[in-house]
């Protein structure tokens, strides 16, 4: 029997590190496995699965390559723009207690703390909180602390770097008040069960590497996850293909609400469905 190599290393990998790369695309994985193999001059992969285990500098590039971290506050600025003026206002009329949302995919911070920053200038008298996830612990790490370079801030209005952040020798720090309204937790979404009651769910530029069928997967354990009448937001780049399967209407691109009830199809009392495109 002709063993497949790369099935093996992933194998090994989920056996011996926990680590399950089983629902991401394979030729981009390996292109970029090999890449970092020939890199550190690994003959081959178990060649190479030692060397992550000795080499934790190595590990981390590894986990590096394949997550990709890229990220930046209010990114796709008119897509933030209809989640202010028409998204929040209409899932405000059907909130508990309080709001919940959850950034999945989190990366280093910039999304979960720009959502965060939205609702409490447009929205001060909301009771929010967020729960910001992802698989990357570095990533983590780095958005627990708050502080990032201009760069990651170029699309973010103004009026949000004067009211969120204190600059110090060219270091954004993002202050307390919004700091402390989210949560960050390690969380793989391949993997790890799912908590629900979300007003929103935010998942973009995440799922780019995933198969179709991990991708199909996941959407439907974010239909799950979502109270009734609850809204997925996904990538500029991203479209779910089996939307109606699953119990969601496009409300507008890039924004997906979890049907009501889903055999009525209706919609949230007071809010304007099917917005043209
Ligand atoms: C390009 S960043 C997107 C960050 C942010 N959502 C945005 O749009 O700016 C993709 C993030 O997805 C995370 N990721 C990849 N696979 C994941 C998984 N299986 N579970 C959770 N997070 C994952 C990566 O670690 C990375 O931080």
């Amino acid at each position: 029997m002709v063993v497949d190599a790369y099935l093996a290393f992933l194998e090994k990998l989920r056996h011996r590190r926990g680590l399950d790369l089983g629902g991401y695309k394979r030729p981009q994985m390996e292109r970029r496995i090999n890449s970092l193999m020939r890199m550190v001059g690994a003959k081959d992969y178990d060649d190479y699965l030692l060397i992550l285990e000795k080499d934790q500098e190595q590990w981390h590039k590894f986990l590096d390559t394949i997550t990709i971290n890229v990220s930046e506050f209010y990114r796709n600025p008119p897509q933030w723009e209809v989640l202010i003026k028409t998204i929040i206002p209409m899932l405000i009329e059907n909130v508990g207690v309080r709001f919940r949302a959850w950034s999945a995919g989190c990366s280093t911070g910039e999304e979960p703390y720009t959502l965060a920053m939205v609702l409490d200038h447009n929205f001060p008298q909301l009771n929010y909180s967020i729960l910001a996830t992802d698989i990357d612990e570095d990533a983590l790490a780095k958005a627990r602390v708050g502080e990032y370079s201009e760069r990651s801030l170029a699309g973010l209005p103004q009026i949000y770097i004067k009211k969120y952040f204190e600059v110090e020798n060219g270091i954004y720090r993002l202050k307390d008040s919004i700091k402390k309204k989210v949560q960050f937790k390690k969380h793989n979404l391949l993997r790890d069960p799912f908590e629900s009651g979300f007003d929103l769910i935010l998942c973009r530029n995440v799922v780019i590497y995933f198969t179709e069928e991990s991708k199909n997967e996941l959407y439907r354990k974010f239909h799950q996850s979502l109270k009734p009448g609850g809204v997925l937001f996904i990538g500029s780049t991203e479209q779910i293909f089996e939307a109606q399967e699953i119990g969601f209407e496009l409300v507008t691109s890039f924004f997906y609400q979890k049907r009501m009830d889903r055999n009525s199809k209706s919609f949230l009392p007071g809010s304007k469905p099917f917005l043209s495109r």
